[in-house]
């Protein structure tokens, strides 16, 4: 297929009337569109505004689809100790499926071709299927709560290590690699030190598993770490081994001096949700410091019922406003620095090597938007445009893999009415 547009291939590199070559699931070609329709005459066309790299949702929830409304206007630990983990416990197969399926249907109609997801202690087979099915690319966890969780999420340390091993057998590298897996602690409130390090022992085990967690989001999360280990959360992450290159923990919304240079000496990357944070009243995080220490920042929706959208747009343009409030400084956080965060950043908090960039030799996984419905708007500067005013309304085109995945409104080898 060569498709067509204003191609916007990485942060740094745009091409007016480009052209992006995509056969047998790969990038074979990017560049003026003239030339590439002369070398690949026969190729099927299709022509949109704006083609851009898929975008990589660097932490979501796609099981807590369905809990938009269930807990607006309250704090992380009761938000979660309240409303969202009861979700979680009551929700049994069927509705876990269903939760996933429509949780990467939005994600795909949005613009997000990958992501990193935290599921569920119960059910992850079944998210893992939904994946597969729609077709999406993913970095997948079953959850571990070993302490401190209510009833129907709590489980024995070694029973949930144990269905870890054996997910990761199952599902570690599926789909033709489109599925890799994340061990996926929920965070230090609710993990022992046996599950923390047990984690560790698990991903450095398998060839590419990776881990993923949430870390120091909100205040009283902190201290009840602090109140456990006598540490400070970071400190604690990484001496139960859950820092380094194969981990992202996301927010980091609080963290001192020290805890950042563990971060940026371990490599981790951390995944920034503004909206999340926002909502939750959690905090600003750091991110012009993590970014000036050289540290990976990739971007995400966080679950629906802590943003109530997983448009990846909507992302982009929150860390982007935030970052500029909180420098008092609107050159901080421009267009290209937040879409290398939600593309190039987001890869490696994903752990998928090829993806990001639109560029040969990477998986073919990209979007088509249209801009007609800013026409009133002359679009001075691709970049801008894509940060600033675009929504997950104008994708009109997904593909992953070469395969496409949502083509004009409808998605493609999926019964999507039968999912909603
Ligand atoms: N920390 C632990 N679990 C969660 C969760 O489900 N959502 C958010 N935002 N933070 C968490
Ligand atoms: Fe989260």
């Amino acid at each position: 297929m060569l498709i067509t547009g204003t191609v916007i291939a990485d942060p740094d590199t745009v091409i007016d009337d480009g052209a992006v070559v995509v056969a047998d699931g790969e990038i074979v070609a990017v560049g003026e569109a003239d030339a590439l329709h002369e070398t690949y005459p026969d190729h099927e066309r299709r022509a949109f505004d704006l083609v851009a790299p898929g975008l990589v949702g660097g932490h979501v929830h796609s099981v807590q689809s369905l809990g938009r409304g269930i807990a607006d206007d309250a704090e992380l630990l009761d938000w979660l100790f309240e409303a969202v983990l009861p979700m979680e416990a009551a929700m049994d197969a069927e509705a876990t499926r269903a939760a996933a399926e429509l949780g990467y249907l939005e994600c795909l109609e949005s613009g997000t071709t990958t992501v990193v997801d935290h599921l569920s202690v119960n059910h992850a087979a079944e998210a893992f299927e939904a994946a597969i099915e729609t077709g999406i690319r993913g970095r997948l966890g079953k959850v571990l709560m070993d302490k401190e969780s209510p009833d129907g999420l709590r489980e024995p340390t070694d029973a949930g290590l144990a269905e870890t091993e054996s997910l990761i057998g199952e599902y570690h590298g599926a789909a033709d690699g489109r599925i890799r897996y994340a061990v996926t602690p929920r965070f230090a409130v609710t993990c022992t030190e046996a599950c923390l390090r047990g984690c560790r022992e698990i991903a450095d085990a398998h060839d590419g598993v990776t881990i993923h967690t949430h870390a120091s989001e909100n205040k009283g999360e902190i201290a009840t770490v602090e109140a456990d280990t006598g540490k400070r959360n970071v400190h604690w992450l990484d001496e139960v081994g859950l820092t380094g290159p194969d981990v992202t923990l996301a927010h980091c919304v609080h963290t001192d001096e020290s805890e950042r240079e563990v971060l940026a000496e371990t490599d981790t990357v951390v995944t920034h949700c503004p909206s999340s944070n926002m909502k939750l009243a959690s905090g600003i995080a750091p991110v012009h410091d993590y970014l000036d220490r050289g540290i990976t920042v990739a971007l995400g929706n966080d679950g629906p019922p802590c943003n109530n959208t997983l448009d990846p747009f909507t992302e982009m343009r929150q860390a982007s406003l935030l970052g500029k409030v909180d420098a008092l400084d609107p050159t901080r956080l421009p267009a290209p620095t937040v879409l290398e965060m939600a593309t190039v950043n987001g890869a490696r908090a994903a752990g998928f090597d090829r993806i990001g960039r639109l560029e040969p030799g990477y998986e073919a996984d990209l979007i088509g938007l249209t801009t007609e419905k800013t026409r009133a708007t002359p679009i001075h500067d691709p970049l801008s445009h894509l940060v600033y005013a675009a929504h997950g309304d104008d994708v009109v085109f997904t593909m992953v893999s070469g395969e496409v995945r949502y083509d004009d409104g409808e998605h493609v080898g999926i019964d999507a009415d039968a999912v909603r």
